[in-house]
């Protein structure tokens, strides 16, 4: 049995990501389609050795595919997932347009798999930010193991988290330093390139950041609502793969050489800590991996029962289109699936 499946944003950092991993794992595609806005249309994009021609979105005829893999932004999203899925076409969506609805599925799916079944009341499911999916996979095994009561997260997020403009402008300004041009900030409030920016989505009411919003959102959706989570977004000059200092704070006793062999055997992490000169991972290390890295695994002493991890991803692949693809591998293991006439 194959599937017909719809890539929109094709040409984007996701969208490309979406069609190598689908191509690299053994994903039973009929047809894919490669879509993007009308910008883009006849522009060519690889599918494993063949080359797609994008289509428009606008004219796209949706009844013909089975799953929509989404990643075109929110407003395209709110717009488009509900008429693609009014076609009998499942939309999986990478922004965040649908996360919060009550009756759409936040699915990672080492932590909550069986949720997808929830899709069918709008034939959409969400996938979570990227900073969350790492998060979340390395949390759970701690969780079911000593019971999270608080976590405090800082991140280090690429600029590829902000899409290929954000992937240029830090390329533009690292080189025009170099012959003394001055930076001149377009995706990012300040330069980016030799710098950190506090400062990702937009400011809240209570001075926090919707990015640092969406983190404690997501790990009440998608983990559990009893914990409490407070989160410091920080954007770093690196092109691909997302970094979090995480601390937590655990109900029950758990020691780091526990929790280094739980990690061990959990679904989607690979361990790599060793107390010693590069015994740890960062992020260009992690890029087209689809693990989530842990180190730096160590107890807080000035909290009880706390530990403190190092967290890291391609928050292209796990962050995004891997998380995507395996959330469509779960709808057809789970036979949820059903194929276009
Ligand atoms: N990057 C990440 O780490 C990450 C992680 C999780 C979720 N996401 C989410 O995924 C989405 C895409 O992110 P990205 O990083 O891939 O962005 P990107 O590199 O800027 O790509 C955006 C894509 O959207 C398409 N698009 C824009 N306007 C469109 C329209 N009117 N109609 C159809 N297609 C349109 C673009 O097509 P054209 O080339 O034709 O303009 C392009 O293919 C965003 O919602 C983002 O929040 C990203």
């Amino acid at each position: 049995m194959s599937y017909n499946v719809a890539i929109i944003g094709a040409t984007g950092n996701v969208g490309r990501e979406l069609l190598e991993i689908l191509s690299e794992r053994e994903f039973p595609v009929g047809e894919v389609y490669a879509i993007a806005s009308r910008r883009s249309l006849g522009t060519e994009v690889s599918f494993g050795n063949k080359t797609l021609k994008c289509a428009d979105l606008e004219q796209f005829n949706f009844s013909k595919c089975d799953i929509a893999l989404m990643s075109a932004g929110g407003d395209i999203s709110k717009e488009w997932a509900p008429k693609i899925a009014a076609k009998g076409c499942v939309v999986i969506d990478n922004s965040s347009a649908w996360r919060y609805d009550v009756d759409v599925p936040l699915v990672v799916p080492e932590v909550n798999a069986g949720a997808v079944a929830g899709y069918t009341k709008k034939n959409i499911i969400a996938n979570p930010n990227c900073s969350t999916a790492q998060l979340v996979v390395a949390l759970k095994p701690l969780h079911d193991a000593a019971t999270i009561k608080r976590v405090v997260v800082s991140t280090y997020q690429s600029v590829s988290g902000a899409g290929k403009e954000g992937m240029d402008e830090l390329w533009t300004q690292t080189k025009g330093i170099f012959v003394t041009d001055p930076p001149t900030p377009e995706k990012f409030t300040k330069q980016i390139a030799f710098n950190v920016i506090p400062h990702i989505d937009v400011f809240m009411e209570d001075g926090s950041t919707k990015e640092e919003w969406k983190m404690v959102a997501e790990i009440k959706k998608i983990l559990d609502k009893k914990i409490k989570l407070t989160a410091t977004c920080v954007r770093v000059p690196v092109f691909v793969g997302h970094s979090e200092a995480i601390n937590i704070e655990f109900e029950k006793p758990i020691t780091a050489d526990e929790a280094r062999e739980i990690l061990r055997e959990a679904p989607g992490c690979l361990v790599i800590d060793k107390p010693e000169d590069g015994g740890y991972v960062t992020p260009v290390e992690c890029v087209g991996d689809f693990a989530t890295f842990i180190s730096r695994i160590r107890e807080d002493a000035t909290i009880e029962n706390g530990l403190n991890i190092w967290v890291v991803s391609d928050n292209l692949r796990k962050g995004a289109a891997l998380n995507t693809i395996q959330i469509a591998e779960t709808l057809i293991n789970r036979g949820l699936l059903k194929q276009a006439a």
